[in-house]
């Protein structure tokens, strides 16, 4: 369906008929290939969002994209009702890929999450002994798993959870990166089932813990009987460097939640891997999803998983994330509004000295659009800066003269 309406319409379009539950920076965009996309003027943008770290792979990546048209034109959806001539194949491929005996496949991240929240809680029930409706999971304060009722339940952040209740109990909040409030929380109930914690903490604004602390915390978890449930929704898939975030301190979650790059953005698939023993605790009927394990998003996995590997792409986000890190965190030392630059591989975010003018990351967002880079504040005046994977050196270098000169521009 072509359109020749101007931006201006489009966005107007979205004004009035969509719910207002975004604030999108202005740019209609059209077309994408690896790390650009095109708006519908024609004008060339890097994107340094990805899509919130799902087009890690790049934009329609020919591979990904060859495999959901080939498979698009012969089976797209079954239900589970059947079996499909791709997800026992699929199955396969991503427990090994990962390290896990069993996988259970559904669409979007805020799914996953919500399945692993359930079979860790049926988990506590039958193989621990917690008494009926007494499971507790420990989540961490600044969280960030998505959108759902029993989510936004143990949210901290009040635009998540506001006038959203009644709350889901069997949630207990800690700070992150503090291994003593874990140590305590686990010391003093004994109805823990699971602890869920973000590697790094994504739309925190990519708050990377302390090193130690993951491993340690893993530690705390074995020894209480507690599931390590890690959600890699965003920092999972070779954004952060390593295949998961969780391999720096080499942990072997007992839950894993994949999302986003798994599908290389294509295509909504995420999933949640565990021991067979964890995930025999739910049988037929008791969890599901239409669309989850469709032959389409099996296909789509594979070739996004394939793509990681063939183009290396963890150790590419590595190597460019600390050149990245280097030259921003050079550039802060005179720089009057940027703070400082954290994060792992290429999951990265620029604090912004807002106290004088407090939309001033916005305002260096629309200033980086115009530059020809995309990018998108999170938390007033934070900028998160997560371009595709498979940008070259010498972009990534083209895009830190674009941010320095913006940022120079505003000082
Ligand atoms: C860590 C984490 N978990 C879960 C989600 C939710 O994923 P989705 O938006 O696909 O539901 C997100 C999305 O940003 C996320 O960053």
């Amino acid at each position: 369906m072509e359109s020749n309406l101007s931006p201006l319409h489009i966005m107007e379009l979205e004004n009035r008929y969509g719910a207002h539950n975004y604030h999108p920076l202005p740019v209609v965009l059209e077309r994408g290939e690896g790390v650009f996309v095109w708006d519908v003027e024609g004008k060339r943008y890097y994107d340094f969002l990805s899509a919130y770290s799902a087009v890690n792979q790049g934009h329609c990546h020919p591979k990904i994209i060859n495999t959901l048209l080939e498979q698009a034109k012969k089976l797209t959806l079954t239900s589970r009702a059947f079996y499909n001539d791709k997800l026992g194949i699929y199955e396969e491929f991503v427990t090994r890929y990962f390290g896990f005996e069993k996988v259970l496949p559904m669409n979007t991240g805020a799914e996953a999450v919500e399945t692993a929240l359930k079979l860790c809680r049926k988990w506590g029930y039958e193989k621990k002994g917690i008494l009926d409706d007494q499971a507790q999971i420990v989540v961490c304060e600044n969280n960030f798993h998505g959108r759902t009722t029993a989510i936004v339940s143990f949210s901290t952040d009040p635009d998540a959870y506001t006038h959203y209740g009644p709350f889901t109990p069997g949630f207990i909040k800690i700070p992150y990166n503090n291994l003593p409030a874990l140590e305590k929380v686990l010391s003093e109930n004994p109805n823990i089932a699971g602890f869920l914690v973000e590697p790094i903490q994504g739309e925190a604004g990519a708050y990377v813990p302390d090193d130690g602390y993951l491993n340690a915390c893993y530690e705390v978890c074995k020894a209480k009987n507690v599931l390590f449930i890690a959600d890699e929704v965003q920092t999972g898939i070779a954004r952060t460097g390593k295949l998961l975030a969780c391999d720096y301190e080499n942990i072997h979650p007992d839950i894993l939640i994949l999302g986003k790059a798994l599908s290389g953005g294509v295509y909504p698939v995420s999933a949640v891997l565990s021991s067979a023993e964890i995930m025999n605790c739910i049988k037929p009927g008791q969890h599901g999803s239409t669309f989850g394990g469709n032959p389409l998003a099996a296909s789509v996995a594979i070739s996004a998983l394939e793509v990681i590997k063939d183009e290396h792409l963890a150790e590419k986000a590595f190597q460019l994330g600390i050149i990245f890190r280097e030259e921003l965190s050079e550039f802060c030392k005179t720089s009057k509004v940027a703070e400082y630059v954290r994060g792992k591989g290429l999951l990265n975010a620029l604090v912004i000295n807002n106290s004088s003018y407090k939309d001033l990351a916005w305002e260096i967002c629309l200033k980086l659009k115009d530059g020809g880079l995309l990018a998108k504040p999170t938390h007033t005046n934070i900028i998160r800066f997560a371009p595709p994977l498979v940008i070259t050196e010498a972009q990534l270098k083209e895009c830190l003269e674009i941010i320095k000169i913006t940022i120079r521009g505003v000082e």
